[in-house]
């Protein structure tokens, strides 16, 4: 597979030396997999999460992260989403700028300095865990892109650049990632709409990672697979995850831990139902039920990856020395509350 290269079409546009962006990691409350079947999910910002991204502008094309350094003609195909981020964004600050729809460079930029260089992108959110990296790692990027060429790019602009990325890192996805890395409050995402939650109280999320790498494009093709050998099962659980969100959004707005909570467990079995569960997973949602949470689930794509458990603020400790007791690779807390 080549790895695209960006254009040149951002000829001229250079408004500053080194162009910065950055991005937060996300999980998903509720309605993972269910979401791919037109039904709502909720997903929240983890800001203690985050990725960077440096465009230093001039010289050879050129990356610099933890799966390449080196020239952009010899970066492996797995930088394809990045190098595509990358290229887009270009394209897209180019014909932002210049009103031209057309990529090309437009002839009053040609042989001016342009937006080639290094790029650098370093990140802490652990990839393939369900938590957003991909999009987040495509989000600094486009960012980056925007502040060196400084043509500041809108919120649809910069949706539409990094859902293409993730639809070469993921194959088809819902697009929940990229709303909820660009999206600094809870969000409710369906069939493409995205709005966000009220939420009238004060919740502690506790997110814990197995460790274990996990594909979602194989967890979502497993799900399709037992959605072709028993409809009925599947779209029953497709249902009642959905419902389950609803009640969820109810909880946020209401303050009502309890009932999230409640709500979250059942998901947690629902989605083991669907076939995306693990072993690793049920030690860790056990380990923080174990230690005071009020509900805990498997979060994002599921297989392996991460889970997110409620807990009251006071218990916060405990749920954290009980995931790490029972092996969680890393822990991090993301707390929402209404700004009431
Ligand atoms: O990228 P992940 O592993 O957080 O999964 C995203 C949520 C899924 O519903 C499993 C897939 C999708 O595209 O919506």
């Amino acid at each position: 597979m080549t790895t695209p290269r960006p254009s040149p079409s951002g000829a001229g546009l250079t408004a500053a030396p080194v162009g910065v962006g950055t991005a937060h990691a996300k999980t998903i409350l509720i309605g993972e997999h269910a979401v791919v079947y037109g039904a709502p999910a909720i997903a929240l910002p983890v800001h203690g999460l985050t990725t960077r991204a440096e465009l230093h502008v001039g010289g050879p094309w050129a990356l610099d992260c933890d799966l390449h350094h080196g020239t952009v003609d010899d970066a492996p195909a797995a930088m394809a989403p990045v190098t595509t981020a990358w290229q887009q964004a270009v394209q897209q600050v180019s014909s932002t700028a210049t009103g031209h729809s057309d990529p090309a460079v437009p002839p009053h930029l040609t042989g001016r300095p342009h937006l080639t260089g290094r790029l650098s992108v370093t990140s802490e959110i652990p990839m393939q865990r369900g938590l957003g990296s991909s999009a987040a790692v495509a989000a600094a990027v486009v960012d980056a892109v925007a502040t060196a060429s400084g043509v500041p790019l809108g919120l649809a602009e910069r949706t539409e650049l990094v859902q293409r990325s993730e639809m070469i890192a993921h194959g088809k996805a819902s697009g929940i990632d990229t709303a909820a890395v660009l999206s600094n409050v809870p969000i409710l995402f369906e069939q493409g709409a995205i709005s966000p939650v009220a939420v009238g109280g004060r919740f502690v999320f506790v997110v814990a990672d197995t460790g274990i790498p996990s594909s979602t494009a194989t967890a979502v093709g497993g799900v399709r697979s037992l959605r072709e050998a028993q409809p009925g099962l599947v779209n029953g659980l497709v249902d009642r995850l959905s419902e389950l969100t609803r009640v969820v959004a109810g909880c946020l707005q209401q303050g009502d831990l309890d009932t999230l909570g409640a709500a979250m467990n059942e998901a947690h079995e629902s989605l083991n139902r669907l076939g995306v569960g693990s072993d690793g997973l049920d030690r860790l949602v056990t380990a923080a039920r174990r230690a005071g949470a009020l509900g805990a689930k498997l979060t994002g794509g599921g297989l392996g990856g991460c889970v997110v458990a409620l807990s009251r603020a006071e218990d916060v400790d405990e749920v954290l020395d009980g995931l790490h007791a029972a092996g969680a690779g890393g822990t991090w807390t993301t707390t929402v509350e209404g700004s009431a």
